[in-house]
């Protein structure tokens, strides 16, 4: 026999929680509502929907001829330099192009509800700076500055560093003008020839991390100590390829922090973290402020 007229349950709305979307268990969840102090580490995936390719996702038109690891590089710039100039050049025309995606700006919006929060990335767009975040360690460098190409491979290397450019100074340092300076600061990645240091002549190239190029030390010295520091590292679009980068959130899991992962495709990490969320950056990221928020 039937019991009839009894109430169905409550319906459950039609719209997943941010929590069911994300998949979180409630004891992952807690610990990650406990967090206090954040990282957040991105590749070049944080900007895929922005409109910025990725790196090692098929590139079209005339560079997809080139892997940039062909073109990345001291040595490449040494045998071409127009050639390196142009590619950096069509990139940072799409990246002026670009804005800040919902996923970046998920990112600024996380700084209200930790003590503290940096973000770690490697890429060179400035979008994070655009969305708001006020720390952002550029592992990388950026496509805004320029400073002067020196040679790893020149016989002799140079004793000076011109005071402007930074690059090689053959002769004793040399007085940087006015009007030097404002020619430097206006100089700028654009079509044309390779510019030369308005002090000192040498080839300018963009302030960017080559393959086989150490990075700032201060810059990757502090990228460890916030890693060492953190109890929370949410590791998104990024490939994890590139060395000494790709170590750093699993340095955050081997200090005992929270280690979240946000990627289209698994990566070295995803077996290692403690969860890995499969999806988009530009929507996963909102969803888990939306998490954070709704107590
Ligand atoms: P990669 O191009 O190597 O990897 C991009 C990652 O983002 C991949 O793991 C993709 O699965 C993921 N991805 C793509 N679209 C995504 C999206 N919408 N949401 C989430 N994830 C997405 O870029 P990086 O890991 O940043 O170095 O590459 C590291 C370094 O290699 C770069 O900084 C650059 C490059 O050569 C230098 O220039 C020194």
């Amino acid at each position: 026999m039937h019991h009839c007229g009894t109430d169905s349950p409550p319906r459950k709305s039609t719209m997943p929680s941010p929590a069911e979307t994300l998949a979180l268990t409630p004891a992952l969840i807690a610990r990650l509502r406990a967090c206090r102090r954040a990282v957040i580490f991105t590749g070049a995936g944080m900007s895929a929907e922005s409109g910025v390719p990725t790196f090692r996702d098929a590139q079209t038109g005339f560079w997809a001829r080139f892997k940039p690891e062909d073109v990345a590089s001291p040595q490449a710039f040494a045998a071409d330099p127009q050639l390196v100039w142009d590619w950096y050049v069509h990139r940072a025309e799409i990246v002026r192009g670009a804005r800040p995606n919902p996923g970046h700006q998920a990112i600024a919006a996380l700084q209200d509800r930790f003590e503290a929060l940096a973000v770690i990335t490697q890429n060179v767009d400035r979008l994070h700076q655009q969305a708001g975040s006020r720390e952002v360690l550029e592992l990388h460098g950026n496509l805004f500055d320029l400073k002067g190409f020196e040679d790893p491979d020149a016989n002799t290397p140079p004793s000076m560093h011109c005071a402007l450019c930074g690059g090689p100074c053959a002769g004793a340092g040399q007085t940087i003008t006015d009007a030097a300076q404002r020619e430097f600061e206006g100089l700028r990645l654009a079509e044309g020839a390779v510019p030369a240091c308005p002090a000192c002549g040498c080839l300018l190239r963009p302030a960017v991390v080559w393959f086989g190029e150490f990075l700032d030390p201060r810059v990757f010295s502090r990228a460890r100590d916030l890693v060492a520091q953190c109890d929370l590292l949410v590791c998104v679009g990024a490939s994890l390829a590139v060395q000494p980068a790709a170590g750093l959130p699993a340095a955050a899991r081997h200090h005992g922090a929270l280690v979240i992962e946000i990627n289209l495709a698994p990566t070295s990490l995803s077996g290692q973290c403690d969860a890995f969320l499969q999806g988009a950056a530009a929507e996963l990221l909102p969803q888990l402020v939306h998490l954070l928020d709704s107590a």
